[in-house]
């Protein structure tokens, strides 16, 4: 890899700012090979280097991945001129990393939202050859059915012209009001709400609760993010 310059290093990282790595470095606590820099504009290679910050390594990565749970009332989007966008969510210093999210969630739907600058495997990852499963926990008014499962399996053409592949259903809770997890191969524009409006059960709520083999991190309250593992990332781009 090349050289480097360390501000960017550590920006990269996003725990640090720009600013905050050149204070780093002038009081001191920036250390390239066990030697102070006191100029973060100075340049080195992390693969080749130590870089450590008060005696910790700087777990340098080329590329961010977030995970973010999104909360009803923000568009999946990079920017909106009108309303709140899911960068919103993210610090300053995330913001400047050029992120966009993996795939589009309802400006009304929660839940799991990835977010990455690593423009090759996210769109891999959306393309409809890669059939990467979606799932979605969903609220409707009416009762689910067997029959909706089978619809759901044997793939629906709805009358507004939307050809879905199968997919599953699975009944949590039947009654006046039902629960169920959707699984998607796909993800066309408002598949879920479309295809449960066709049964005659629209959606009142939806979340996803997981992508690509990820589950949403219980631990992440609404509006919160973390950054994936090493291991989660290397998950995602080998199923790609
Ligand atoms: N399906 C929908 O209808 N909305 C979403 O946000 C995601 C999947």
């Amino acid at each position: 890899m090349a050289k480097q310059r360390l501000d960017k290093i550590l920006s990269a990282t996003g725990r640090w700012s720009r600013r905050e790595a050149g204070e780093l470095a002038r009081r001191g606590q920036l250390l390239v090979d066990g030697v102070p820099v006191h100029d973060a504009s100075m340049k080195a290679d992390p693969e080749v280097s130590e870089i450590t910050v008060n005696g910790e390594p700087v777990n340098y990565q080329e590329f961010t991945w977030v995970m973010l749970n999104k909360p009803a009332g923000y568009l999946s989007a990079t920017e909106d001129g009108k309303g709140a966008t899911v960068l919103d969510l993210l610090p300053k210093e995330l913001q400047r990393r050029n992120l966009f999210p993996v795939g589009r969630l309802d400006k009304d739907t929660e839940g799991l939202l990835l977010l990455t600058n690593e423009g090759v495997v996210a769109h891999a990852l959306l393309s409809p050859r890669r059939h990467v499963d979606k799932v979605y926990y969903t609220r409707v008014t009416g009762c689910l059915t067997a029959d909706d499962c089978t619809a759901f399996a044997e793939g629906m053409s709805l009358e507004d012209g939307l050809h879905c592949q199968p997919a599953e259903l699975k009944i949590l809770r039947a009654g006046p009001e039902s629960e169920a997890l959707v699984t998607l191969r796909e993800g066309k524009f408002h598949q879920v709400k479309r295809m449960l409006a066709a049964r005659g059960k629209p959606v009142l709520y939806l979340e996803r609760v997981q992508m690509a083999g990820l589950d949403l991190d219980r631990t992440l309250s609404r509006g919160n993010f973390r950054f994936l593992t090493a291991k989660e990332v290397e998950h995602l781009r080998k199923l790609v």
